[in-house]
């Protein structure tokens, strides 16, 4: 077990707990960063770079290793994401069905670029790659739940739905 010093971020006990356990089938700690990052996204929903630096601590590797990771790997997010994450994949069957309609869509209704939030924090747009659904292109993500079959004007509704949500 490695002692962090980094006062600027820790994971939760119960999270340093897992991966401790974890640790055990691993052949050296290093191979636990991916886990690692999970639980940081887990608990913080995005990775700071204080976070990477508690990371790099705690598996004692170089800071930059777990920069790079991060910053390869699409999934783990660098910046503080919006509380709605809209994902709309952009892979082959998903492009030829309409996925820049839906794209420009909600570009042009919450007035953001990609992976940018909105001002009130509400929402993110990010490009993915293919969501394992094809068959139901063009396929969306809204906060991890599939939205099959989508259209500009189901994604304008979906936006609606979740703009009048309490907050
Ligand atoms: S190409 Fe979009 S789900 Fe497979």
């Amino acid at each position: 077990m490695t002692e962090v010093t980094s006062e600027k971020f820790s994971l939760s006990a119960a999270a340093v707990a897992e991966l401790e356990e974890l640790a055990k089938r691993y052949p050296t700690r290093a191979a636990l960063l991916l886990p690692a990052l999970w639980k940081v996204m887990d608990q913080e929903h995005w990775v700071s770079l204080e976070a990477m630096e508690w990371v790099a601590e705690f598996l004692d590797v170089p800071a930059a290793r777990v920069y790079g990771v991060v910053g390869f790997y699409h999934m783990y997010l660098d910046k503080p994401p919006g509380k709605h994450i809209i994902e709309v994949c952009q892979t082959t069957a998903c492009a030829i069905m309409g996925a820049e309609g839906i794209l420009d869509t909600l570009h042009e209704t919450l007035g953001v670029g990609l992976e940018e939030p909105t001002a009130d924090g509400r929402f993110m747009i990010r490009r993915v790659e293919c969501l394992g659904a094809c068959e139901h292109a063009p396929v969306c993500q809204v906060d991890h739940a599939f939205r099959f079959d989508m259209t500009p004007e189901k994604v304008k509704s979906e936006v609606e739905k979740l703009s009048q949500e309490k907050e």
